[in-house]
């Protein structure tokens, strides 16, 4: 089939490059003319792994094309909407991208069209987009709208497109569903050639859930939210953890193994972070309060996600008593690894709560230094961890690249100032660490210090526990 995709962000260019994978001849479409002239020429503006593969081979089979918007919609029989919904101050996603689109298609589309919304959008734009094309429609246009929520991670979106659990499609009419069902035929019968493995993994094939437009809209709000809940719940586990000295990796394995809890996603951290939990919880608030319904809960999971960064901090102060003069080095900016996307990055937060506490900051990032400097210019930016780390008072783990495992401790012990690691993302056995001349602290799990025994009591006991076993003595 003829396919068109508005917006070429890592939502668009997966979508455009995995349709055009599994056969279908693909129109992306970017606004932005500098990264359009670096699509076009061949160049990828995001990192994303395998993106770039399946990308190249599209346009050497003639299957994927990019231009602009006005293009794109005369090409596709169905024309996907991935563009961005970022927050309003109020917390509202800023539609006005959507808006323009549908404008657009409704002014120079002629013939039939489905509209697909995939961008993350508030229950009932659907309906708002069917309204809008009616209205300024001017060349004969006839259209369905309908809505297919992506589940894309960042960092395996290729992955995920092409093996997804379940395919959502929120349709009000059988030729929408079907046109969709046409589409997705080769992922659901496993048909395509894939890019990423010689025998894909077997299992259940995809879920093809067919709901009304306004339930689609709600499954990829409510699921982003439930997911940021799990985080959040796990980290205050953690917290509660670190004040009666249990173990929270062990909470979370203990919980994880009842299926109707699951193991994902219950590493507690440093939060939340990326362009889809904190907008998308933060939009869901704001629907659920428009619509008159109180979601408090919500709230309670966003205010512990903020809170995340202040309790690094005061577990870097409990350290190193004074943080004003320190020198910090931060290991990891994007928001998780394997992406070089920083955009509400805790990473960002922690770096300029530190600035501001009056610390010096030295980061390093196996790809999202480029992005990170374009935000955050007053900090150090380092080429290896070694550097980063080089006259340390402290270094602290923000993105659990695995380019940290492979660390030369030996080599790293001799660059610091003071062997402290506070890992943020519980990427380590402290364990391993403190043998190898660190003192360790992570998240809801003891504190190893350095030199001590794995049998020695206090090297399981926080001072909160301390406090905690006084009181309770
Ligand atoms: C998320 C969802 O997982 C996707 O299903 C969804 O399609 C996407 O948002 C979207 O709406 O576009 P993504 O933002 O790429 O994907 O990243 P996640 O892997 O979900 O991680 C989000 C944040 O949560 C990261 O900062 C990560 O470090 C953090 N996280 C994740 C934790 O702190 N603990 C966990 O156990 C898992």
């Amino acid at each position: 089939m003829k396919l068109s995709v508005i917006g070429a962000g890592y939502v668009g260019l997966t979508t455009a490059a995995c349709l055009a994978q599994i056969g279908h001849d693909v129109f992306c479409a970017e606004s932005d003319l500098d990264k359009l002239a670096k699509l076009q020429a061949g160049g990828m503006p995001i990192f994303e792994p395998h993106l770039e593969e399946v990308i190249k081979a599209a346009r050497k089979a003639n299957r994927l094309h990019f231009g602009s918007t006005e293009d794109a919609i005369a090409w596709g029989d169905a024309i996907f909407i991935c563009v961005g919904t970022p927050p309003l101050p109020n917390g509202d996603a800023d539609l006005h991208a959507i808006e323009a689109v549908a404008r657009t298609i409704a002014k120079r589309a002629s013939g039939f069209r489905l509209v697909i919304e995939k961008s993350t959008v508030p229950v009932q734009t659907g309906a708002q987009l069917r309204k809008h094309l009616a209205v300024y429609r001017s060349n004969g246009l006839s259209y369905e709208v309908a809505s297919n929520p992506e589940f894309l991670r960042e960092g395996t979106s290729v992955e995920d497109f092409l093996h997804p659990d379940r395919i959502v499609v929120g349709a009000d009419s059988q030729r929408a569903a079907g046109m969709l069902r046409e589409i997705y035929q080769p992922i659901i019968s496993r048909t395509f050639t894939c890019p990423l493995h010689a025998n894909c993994p077997t299992g259940r094939e995809p879920v093809f859930l067919v709901t009304d437009t306004s339930s689609a809209e709600l499954i990829k709000h409510a699921s982003n939210s439930f997911l940021a809940m799990k985080i959040s719940f796990i980290n205050m586990v953690a917290n509660l953890c670190e004040i009666v000295g249990a173990d929270v990796t062990k909470v979370a394995q203990g919980m994880g193994l009842d299926p109707r809890i699951g193991a994902a996603f219950l590493n507690p951290g440093i939060g939340f972070g990326g362009f889809c939990f904190p907008k998308d919880v933060q939009a869901f608030i704001r629907i659920a309060e428009k619509s008159g319904c109180d979601f408090s809960l919500l709230k309670e999971v966003e205010k512990i996600n903020q809170n995340r960064i202040h309790e690094v901090i005061e577990k870097l102060r409990s350290e190193l008593w004074v943080i004003r003069g320190k020198k910090i080095a931060v290991w990891g900016l994007a928001f998780k690894p394997n992406t070089d996307d920083v955009r509400f990055a805790p990473s960002l937060a922690l770096v300029k709560a530190l600035v501001e506490e009056g610390a010096t900051v030295s980061a390093y990032d196996p790809k999202a230094t480029e992005k990170a400097k374009a935000v955050l210019p007053e900090i150090n930016y380092c080429s290896d961890p070694y550097q980063a780390a080089r006259n340390a008072d402290a270094i602290v783990i923000a993105t659990e690249w695995d380019e940290f495992r492979a660390i030369d401790w030996n080599r790293l012990k001799t660059v610091v100032e003071h062997p402290l690691i506070l890992d943020g993302r519980n990427m380590f056995n402290g364990r391993e660490v403190s043998d190898h001349g660190f003192h360790y602290v992570s998240v809801g799990r003891p504190q190893v210090l350095c030199g001590t025994k794995a049998t020695d009591a206090n090297d399981h006991m926080s001072e909160g526990l301390k406090s905690y076993q006084g009181l309770t003595a």
